[in-house]
C-alpha cells in the first residue's frame, strides 16, 4: 500500500524541502518507488533537482489544465514540479466546491504506481498545505531546534486535529524530526528536549546535523547522496529514511 506523506511546518526554512528531497532520494535509492511532489509555489524542491520555470506544474492538474506532470529522475524516483503559477491557485481554488479535495482527487489517479509519495507543503497552513493534509495518509514535522519553532506548534496541531475530524481521518503526525542541529548549541540541546516532550513517541531518533553540504548540493541540482556521500547531511538523512522505512514495516 503507498505512504502518502506530507512534509508539513508553517514555519519557513525548517528543513521540508531539504528532507523532501533527500529523504525522498533515499528511499528511492532503497528500491521503492517514490514520488516526489512540490507543492510550493516557491518551487525549491523543482531547482533543486535542475527543473527551473518549468511550463507545466501541479498547478495545471490542481485547476484542471492538464494530467498531473511527472519527470522520471531516476528509475526509482518521478518527481511532479511546482512553478510561479501555484501562487495564484489559492485563490482559483477558493470558489471550488470540494476545495479541500482536489490534490487528493490528482494523487488517486497515481498512487497506485508507488511505494512512496512525499509531499513538500509551503510555510503556510493555506489552502495548499490543507489539500496537502487531506491527500495523505501521514504527515512529517520538521523542526529546527530553536525556541520560536515551539511556538506555532499548537496553531500547526489544531489544523490537523482540525482535517482529521472533518476531511481525513486516516491522516495522524506519523514523525516529527530536528533539523540544523548542533548538539554543542544548549538551546538545541533544551528544544530537542522541549519537542520530546510536546511529541511523546514521536520523534525520530535521527537528528539531521547542521552541515554545509545540505546547503551547497541544491545549488548544483544535487542531493546530497550525489554531491557529498560521506556528508553528515548524507549519513543523518540516510538514517532517518531508514528509520521512516522500518515504521512502515512494523
Ligand atoms: N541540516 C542543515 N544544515 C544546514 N543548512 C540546512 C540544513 N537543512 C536545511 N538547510 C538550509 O536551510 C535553508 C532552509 O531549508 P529548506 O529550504 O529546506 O527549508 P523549508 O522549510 O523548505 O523552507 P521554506 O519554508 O521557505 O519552504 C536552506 O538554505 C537549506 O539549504
Ligand atoms: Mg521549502
Amino acid at each position: 500500500m503507498v505512504n502518502i506523506i506530507a512534509i508539513a511546518n508553517h514555519k519557513g526554512g525548517v528543513g521540508k524541502t531539504t528532507s523532501t528531497q533527500n529523504i525522498g532520494v533515499a528511499l528511492s535509492r532503497m528500491g521503492h518507488k517514490t514520488l516526489i511532489l512540490d507543492l510550493d509555489p516557491q518551487a525549491n524542491l523543482s531547482d533543486s533537482f535542475g527543473y527551473e520555470d518549468v511550463e507545466e506544474s501541479i498547478y495545471d492538474a490542481l485547476t484542471e489544465k492538464a494530467k498531473i506532470p511527472i519527470h522520471t529522475i531516476t528509475e526509482t524516483l518521478d518527481l511532479c514540479p511546482a512553478n510561479l503559477d501555484l501562487s495564484v491557485a489559492e485563490v482559483e481554488l477558493s470558489g471550488v466546491t470540494g476545495r479541500e479535495y482536489v490534490l487528493k482527487d490528482i494523487i488517486d489517479t497515481i498512487k497506485d504506481n508507488y511505494d512512496y509519495i512525499l509531499i513538500d507543503c509551503p510555510p503556510s497552513l493555506g489552502l495548499l498545505t490543507i489539500n496537502a493534509l487531506t491527500a495523505s495518509t501521514e504527515v512529517y514535522i520538521p523542526l529546527d531546534a530553536q525556541y520560536f519553532s515551539m511556538k506555532g506548534l499548537d496553531k500547526l496541531m489544531y489544523i490537523i486535529n482540525q482535517i482529521q475530524k472533518r476531511l481525513n481521518k486516516e491522516i495522524q503526525v506519523a514523525g516529527v524530526f530536528l533539523t540544523q542541529f548542533d548538539n554543542r548549541v544548549i538551546v538545541n540541546r533544551n528544544v530537542a528536549e522541549m519537542i520530546e516532550n510536546y511529541f511523546p513517541n514521536k520523534v525520530f531518533k535521527t537528528r539531521i546535523r547542521k552541515n554545509i553540504a545540505l546547503v551547497e548540493a541544491p545549488i548544483e541540482d544535487k542531493d546530497i547522496f550525489e554531491y557529498a556521500p560521506s556528508s553528515n547531511g548524507a549519513v543523518d538523512y540516510m538514517k532517518l529514511s531508514k528509520e521512516i522505512d522500518a515504521a512502515h514495516r512494523k
